[in-house]
């Protein structure tokens, strides 16, 4: 199927899909019309308009604005609303990135309207249905035309799937490409800091700090685990200071359950709202560990050699283990403080760069899509 000429239509909804957007429009832009649709998943700036300037991401040409809810809500909710778009545009291909619900939703209406899918981000498996992303990511990968991995392993789990070889790509991944396009435009942790009026510390953080981040349900819906997992991160800002930027759900687990207070009395926990991508290029450049639950953070500290520890106990990006800088920890307060130790005493991993993580995944999608 030939692609020249005829038109592709990007779906983004939520934080993780703008980054992986960015480099695959910027390749595609000027060799094929193209529309991008954002679902509204995200909505707050600091989750979304803020990427779309740092990034260059063109404004979206439609918003389904469907805002947060329910799983079915949410899903069901941009189906209605990307339908009617399906049919006035008529595009030749629906372009989707990642797992969250928006990639599911825009895909499943696709494919009913036998418009051919791309999905970017193919194949990986954390083989854990508790997490609705594996979900997301199964059901999208079946209803796939081209599926493009950025790993190895990816392939694997999918032929074991079903799913015909042919339509298997191994491109590379294209949030290294984001990384890449804007390392040297990252910006400084102090500078950074300044600018949210964080005042503490601020001449002794330089390369001695941690970097914290925390969404995934598993982790911050009980209020209990939660609470575990905060005084685990009080234990380890004893050892090293900690930069905490708060997703939303996260903010508002803590305001909830009245817990802000651990936060709020720990000096050496400075936490913030979520930050822009450039910022927090820099904050992870510079940090001596990461400790997070995110999917694209395990990925982009292997690529910036920054020791990472995984606080679940699964991953669906193996090869950040394998070869990069990533450890699989769980959130076992001696298992966790063990591995802590191990990169304060050390310096962590170092691992090695993954194969095809070089910047040109975009332009491999590209060449794949058009020719
Ligand atoms: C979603 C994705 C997850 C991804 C994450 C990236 C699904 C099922 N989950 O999780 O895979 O890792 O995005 O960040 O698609 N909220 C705001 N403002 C916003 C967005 C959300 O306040 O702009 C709050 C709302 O209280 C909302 C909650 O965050 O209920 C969760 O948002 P939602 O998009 O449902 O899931 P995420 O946890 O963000
Ligand atoms: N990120 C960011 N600011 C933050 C937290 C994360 O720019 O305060 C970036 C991070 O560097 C990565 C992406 O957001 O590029 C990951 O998104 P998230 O962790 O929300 O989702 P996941 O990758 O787990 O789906």
């Amino acid at each position: 199927m030939s692609l020249t000429n005829k038109k592709i239509m990007c779906i983004v909804g939520a934080r993780p899909n703008f980054i992986k957007i960015a480099p695959i429009m910027g390749a595609l832009n000027g060799a094929v019309p193209l529309t991008l649709v954002h679902t509204g998943q995200h909505y707050d700036s600091a989750m979304q308009e803020l990427f779309f300037q740092q990034l260059g991401i063109p404004k979206p040409d439609i918003n389904l604005e469907v805002g947060s809810g329910n799983h079915g809500w949410q899903t069901g909710t941009i189906m209605q609303r990307f339908e009617p778009i399906i049919d006035e545009n008529n595009p030749s291909l629906v372009l989707v990135v990642g797992d969250v619900n928006s990639t599911i939703a825009c895909a499943l209406v696709a494919a009913k309207k036998q418009i051919p899918v791309a999905h970017v981000e193919a194949g990986l498996r954390s083989f854990d249905r508790s997490m609705p992303e594996e979900i997301n990511r199964v059901l999208t990968d079946q209803l796939s035309d081209f599926l493009f991995t950025t790993e190895r392993s990816a392939k694997e789990n999918l032929l074991q799937e079903g799913i015909e070889e042919k339509r298997i790509h191994f491109v590379g991944n294209v949030m290294i490409d984001s990384l890449q396009n804007h390392r040297l435009k990252a910006i400084p942790p102090i500078e950074t800091l300044k600018n949210l009026n964080k005042k503490i510390l601020l001449k002794e953080l330089n390369k001695n700090y941690a970097v914290l981040t925390l969404h995934r349900p598993a982790n911050v819906d009980n209020p209990l685990v939660l609470r575990d997992i905060l005084l685990l991160v009080q234990s380890i800002s004893e050892q090293i200071p900690i930069i905490f930027p708060l997703h939303p759900r996260t903010n508002a687990a803590l305001k909830k359950n009245g817990l802000l207070e651990i936060l709020e009395q720990s000096l050496n926990i400075i936490f913030t709202p979520p930050v822009g991508y450039l910022e927090m290029l820099g904050l992870m450049d510079r940090a001596k560990l990461v400790l997070t639950d995110s999917g694209g953070i395990q990925e982009e500290t292997t690529a910036l050699g920054v020791p990472c520890i995984t606080l679940r106990d699964n991953t669906e990006r193996p090869i950040t283990v394998e070869e990069g800088t990533n450890t699989i920890v769980g959130t076992n307060p001696n298992q966790v403080m063990v591995a802590v130790h191990d990169v304060l005493a050390t310096g962590g991993k170092t691992g090695c760069i993954p194969e095809l993580w070089d910047g040109k995944a975009a332009f491999r999608i590209k060449e794949i899509l058009l020719n």
